[in-house]
């Protein structure tokens, strides 16, 4: 509700994902609209109907790890190809996505018996087709993610290329202006993949690359203006990271200081953060923000509290608490009960997901709830502006930098909403752990940025751990606490790497720390990937 239901700019040219399942469906979507073409994604299973509604250019139908001979194998609904076919769009099935394609049409999907994985050699057999006419008998590096091939082909399609192996690897019908890979262009490990695409979409499609963020931002900010009546108000709630301050930044250039924002301090940040993100609302932005202390309440809840979920618990609880006071505050304020609250949701939260195979599940939404600190105010009946949630998070750093926030601010890794309670293991409140993990944190990070690295890392922190070592300082031994270092390489925080150190920065890093920061005399760095560990410790 609010904003927009769906984005109609360059909506002429859509690309209409079908999903089924691939751990590469919101790449692709997002690949697509690197080309400057907008790309929505839902559910494979969903009837034609919803297909029809989105009045496609083109669809493409997603990998998946199902079998299309299992049982429960998805399948884009009965009609669909007729109404493609019909209605001049064309299809692009990628390898589980080309093997439906295959099947239904009459052919022949065996499962492979030297199954292909990982990068492959292929040669492209066809001219003019998916690709181009100079490609035909060159061969190029692609990324195989799927055990079964396609064997026969249906009435009408020819083999646009081929494995090194012989197998099929891409197929077409100009006529039916249907085709498959089956392999991932979308991915980096197919370094001609954006290329393949971007010659299907123009040059065989006759799209156009139409689609701008400066024109989703004053989209956005018409549907906003739309939305919000001239005497409402709206409110928001900021954390301090990039979605809620550049919906919060959107919002208010739409409707003025009739937004209201509020920033808590939950006790639980890091050094000197509510003074730096202030100082970014307020002289950067602009933006009106009351910014409440309630550390105390927070701390005093959380006083000998060792379980993290119920430390998550409490956290949302309070939040909630608090922001239910500053709503009806509001009210009393404005004389009158505020109509909007702004959430920063962005589009992978709210994408249908097809379910992995086996977890007897249909589809669902995958809002990501153990993420999400608490809920709404129930009584407030707040109506929602999600001016986002169309956007992938490297969309919205583009819409920001459009809206003058800082890049600094922009490229800040991300931080979790119950901040450091998930970083001091146990109890938060017991003796200074808050304030050594956030003098240790604070030198991480800066060497970090000194070192010229922030930006090639997803996620940097230190962790307090909940026991002390032995240690020898000056002539004195001592008994201290440990702390932990994490930096981890992630595309979306799903899988994590560690991050490799140079170990002459690890040294000077870990100096630094047992030099300042009294009361640590151990650091340990933390080398596990995500799995089996997660990227917070708690
Ligand atoms: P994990 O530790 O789950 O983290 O592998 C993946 C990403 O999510 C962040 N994270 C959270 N964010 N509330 C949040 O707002 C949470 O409770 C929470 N736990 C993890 C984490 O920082 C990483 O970016």
């Amino acid at each position: 509700m609010g904003g927009l239901d769906t984005l109609k700019h360059g909506s002429d040219n859509l690309v209409l994902i079908l999903d089924f399942g691939s751990q590469y469906t919101h790449l692709i979507t997002r690949r697509i609209r690197q080309l400057s073409v907008l790309s929505l994604c839902i559910s494979g299973t969903s009837p034609l109907q919803a297909i029809a509604e989105h009045k496609p250019r083109v669809v493409i139908l997603s990998g998946g790890p199902h079998s299309v001979h299992a049982a429960d194998a998805p399948a884009f609904p009965d009609g669909f190809l007729d109404y493609a076919e019909k209605n001049g769009v064309f299809v692009l099935g990628i390898c589980y996505g080309m093997q439906l394609i295959v099947q239904k049409f009459g052919g022949e999907v065996a499962v492979g018996e030297d199954q292909e994985y990982g990068k492959m050699e292929i040669s492209v057999a066809n001219e003019g087709g998916i690709f181009r006419a100079e490609e035909v008998g060159q061969r190029q590096i692609v990324w195989m993610s799927h055990g079964d091939e396609a064997v026969a082909l249906p009435d009408g399609f020819v083999v646009a290329a081929r494995s090194a192996q012989g197998s099929v690897a891409a197929i077409e019908n100009r006529a039916k202006r249907c085709f498959g890979l089956q392999y991932h262009p979308e991915v980096t490990h197919s370094p001609k993949g954006m290329d393949t695409l971007r010659h299907f979409l123009f040059d065989v499609c006759g799209l156009a690359p139409d689609w701008k963020m400066q024109d989703v931002l004053e989209e956005e900010i018409e549907a906003v203006k739309e939305t919000v009546g001239p005497d409402d108000h709206v409110i928001c709630a900021l954390s301090g990271g990039v979605d809620s301050t550049v919906a919060a930044t959107l919002v208010h250039r739409a409707i003025g200081d009739r937004l209201h924002c509020v920033f808590v301090d939950n006790g639980l940040l890091r050094y000197k953060e509510r003074e730096r993100v202030m100082a970014t609302f307020e002289s950067d932005l602009h933006l009106p923000v009351t910014c409440i202390d309630a550390s105390a309440r927070f701390l005093r809840e959380l006083k000998g509290v060792k379980d993290p979920e119920a430390k998550r618990k409490i956290i949302g609880r309070e939040f909630i608490a608090i922001f239910d006071e500053f709503a009806h505050e509001m009210e009393a304020r404005l004389g009158r009960r505020p109509d909007f609250l702004v959430q920063g949701t962005l589009y992978p939260d709210v994408i249908e997901s097809c379910p992995p195979p086996g977890s007897g599940r249909t589809h669902s939404h995958t809002i990501k709830s153990h993420h999400n600190v608490g809920g709404l105010p129930k009584d407030m009946r707040l109506k929602l502006i999600e001016p986002l949630k169309f956007l992938f998070k490297d969309e919205v750093r583009q819409l920001g930098a459009i809206l003058s926030v800082p890049e600094a601010f922009l490229k800040r890794h991300p931080f979790p909403g119950p901040g450091l309670a998930v970083r001091v293991l146990g109890d938060v409140t017991e003796g200074n752990a808050l304030e050594v993990l956030r003098q240790v944190d604070e030198i991480f990070i800066q060497s970090i940025k000194d070192a010229g690295l922030y930006d090639s890392i997803w996620q940097a922190f230190a962790v307090f751990l909940p026991v002390q070592s032995v240690g020898v300082q000056g002539d004195q031994r001592t008994h201290s606490h440990v702390v932990a270092l994490r930096a981890v390489t992630s595309e979306d925080g799903m899988t994590a790497d560690w991050f490799y150190f140079d170990h002459k920065f690890l040294d000077k890093v870990v100096r630094k720390i047992c030099n300042s920061v009294r009361g640590v005399n151990r650091v340990c760095l933390d080398i596990t990937s995500k799995p089996p560990a997660t990227v917070e410790w708690e």
